[in-house]
């Protein structure tokens, strides 16, 4: 069964359990695919030659393939000069914060929000602000209200935790809105790859910041790359100046890896998109046929469920099933807990039958 953790470490975060491995385990918990690289990827580590320092914004190949899929795929306007590759879509977003608010900047945040978002917009002394999702999605009204006086905003589509689609009509509205307000807007797209309702969007506009990974879409989690584009020279300077002292380059390998990723046929993106298609059904269908309320969620590979007393459901299920959800509070959302499901559909049905007996015992 689970580790040995008390019910009080489950207000440490997800730390505790993040890289939790076991024969037995069953982990709804990290955003983790669980399908691994295409083979050809693997060529590339034998025999890699490059190891001296790298440029700081990225190899040139690499930022020139991901500007023209910025511009072909995403229809965003980007060139290779404007490309930082970084540390996984996580250094860019604390490298944009870090390199572009002063202490006490507003930064507005969705709400249930990606768990990091609001501890960087702590550990950047920026000041949080919040517009709650109705149903899961934005509210523009509020968003009007909320966005004075914001230096940025963070909009994340599909989204971690909640697994909401926003359309193109929302997000050029954000866009705009974003703009008259002298905001710049952060469009965390780690997830494009996996829309299973309407199609994804990305946001244009001088004021937007697109970040992106290779986590996700090319299963490439562990390697740590990702980027941010943005036409603004002025926010890939600042970025550029603080990665140098910080990091310094992403590692060579690893940028090497990705752009082997980027050469890759789009129907395998499409194959996984399929297969992550089926887990949601599975997982949607058997949460509500437990009685939980939840909404069926458009991407991603998350589910959020309401639950009784989920700090104790959190602890009771790893120590008791040896299964790992995440506190909903984590994401702004109390009264919840967070599934991630990129499983194996046998693996699915087993956690859910465990959970069904946490629930049986605690009904
Ligand atoms: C919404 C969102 N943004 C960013 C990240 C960080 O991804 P990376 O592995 O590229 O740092 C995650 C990881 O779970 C995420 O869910």
């Amino acid at each position: 069964m689970g580790e040995n953790i008390t019910m009080s470490d489950i207000d440490k975060g997800p730390s505790i359990f993040i890289g939790a491995r076991g024969k037995d385990l069953i982990s709804f918990g990290s955003g983790q695919p669980d399908i691994p690289p295409p083979i050809s990827v693997f060529d590339v580590l034998r025999g890699f030659p490059y190891f001296q320092y790298g440029n700081i914004k990225g190899e040139l190949p690499l930022r020139t393939s991901v500007a023209n899929i910025m511009e072909k795929k995403f229809k965003v306007p980007s060139s290779p000069e404007n490309v930082v590759i970084t540390n996984g879509a996580s250094e860019a977003i604390n490298l944009i914060m870090s390199s572009n608010l002063d202490v006490g900047d507003k930064v507005l945040l969705t709400r249930p929000y990606y768990y990091s978002y609001l501890p960087l917009v702590h550990i950047n002394r920026a000041a949080p602000v919040f517009t709650d999702l109705v149903n899961n999605k934005i509210d523009l009204e509020d968003v009007k209200e909320k966005v004075k006086g914001v230096k940025l905003m963070i909009v994340n589509s599909p989204s971690n935790p909640t697994g909401a689609v926003e359309d193109k009509k929302t997000l050029n509205a954000l866009q705009e809105i974003t703009e008259d307000a002298g905001t710049f807007l952060l469009s965390d797209e780690v997830y494009n790859a996996l829309v299973y309702e309407g199609k994804h969007y990305s946001p244009a506009g001088d004021n937007v910041i697109t970040v992106n990974s290779f986590s996700k879409t090319f299963s490439l989690c562990g390697f740590r790359v990702g980027y941010l584009s943005c036409m603004d020279d002025n926010v890939v300077n600042n970025v550029v100046s603080q990665k140098t002292h910080t990091s310094m380059n992403t590692s060579l390998l690893s940028q090497a890896v990705a752009f082997e990723t980027l050469k890759l046929p789009s129907r395998l993106i499409e194959k996984n998109r399929k297969i992550f298609k089926a887990r949601r059904d599975l997982i949607y269908n058997r949460l509500l046929g437990l009685g939980l309320e939840v909404q069926k969620p458009e991407g991603a590979f998350y589910v959020m469920s309401k639950i009784d007393n989920p700090k104790k459901a959190c602890f009771e299920l790893y120590k008791n099933q040896n299964v790992i959800v995440y506190l909903g509070e984590w994401f702004g959302a109390p009264g919840t807990i967070r599934l991630s499901y990129p499983l194996e559909l046998d693996k699915i049905n087993e956690g859910i039958d465990r959970i069904t007996s946490y629930l049986n015992d605690a009904r």
